[in-house]
């Protein structure tokens, strides 16, 4: 069987530091908030082989499912449920070693095995989406993801109406 070397802690501050750019450039040359996200969540999932990457939107009183990539995914999740809605009510990233210890977790994917939500805000401060990633690795997320892609995803800020 094919053997999968997942990055480590340095090996990923690394791939950040590289994709930073490559974010902004994108995101320089389109403005349209679905294209930004979109193309963000390929970057993502190409340079860290991660099981999902994707986006939910706040919509009214739900999360609804955006660009990602991966396999299928539930489509609404409301405030307070699971870990993305979770993340959006405490205002917070939040990182979840082991998805089965996490009440309420909804398993879109009986592969993933970690996750991590980050809360996105719009320009007046509000959280206007939230980034999901999950791994099939156990404790794959860890300060350094937080930081490093809560940064990138400020980047997405001013494309909120
Ligand atoms: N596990 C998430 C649901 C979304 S999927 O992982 C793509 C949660 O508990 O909110």
């Amino acid at each position: 069987m094919e053997q999968i070397t997942l990055p480590t802690t340095s090996d990923r501050t690394e791939l950040y530091s590289a994709l930073a750019p490559q974010i902004r450039g994108l995101l320089s040359e389109e403005r349209d908030l679905v294209a930004a996200m979109a193309n963000m969540s390929a970057a993502l999932h190409t340079t860290f082989g991660w099981h999902w990457v994707g986006f939910y939107r706040v919509l009214g009183a739900e999360l609804v499912l955006g660009p990602f990539q991966g396999p299928v995914a539930c489509s609404r999740i409301g405030h307070g449920k699971g870990v993305c809605g979770t993340a959006w009510a405490e205002e917070k990233v939040l990182v979840v070693a082991n998805v089965e210890e996490f009440p309420g977790h909804i398993a879109c994917s009986a592969l993933s095995k970690s996750e991590i939500v980050v809360p996105i805000r719009d320009s007046n401060g509000r959280i206007a989406a939230v980034l999901d990633i999950d791994s099939i690795e156990l404790n794959d997320f860890s300060e350094v993801d937080a930081i490093a892609l809560d940064r990138l995803c400020a980047q997405l800020e001013p494309l909120f109406e």
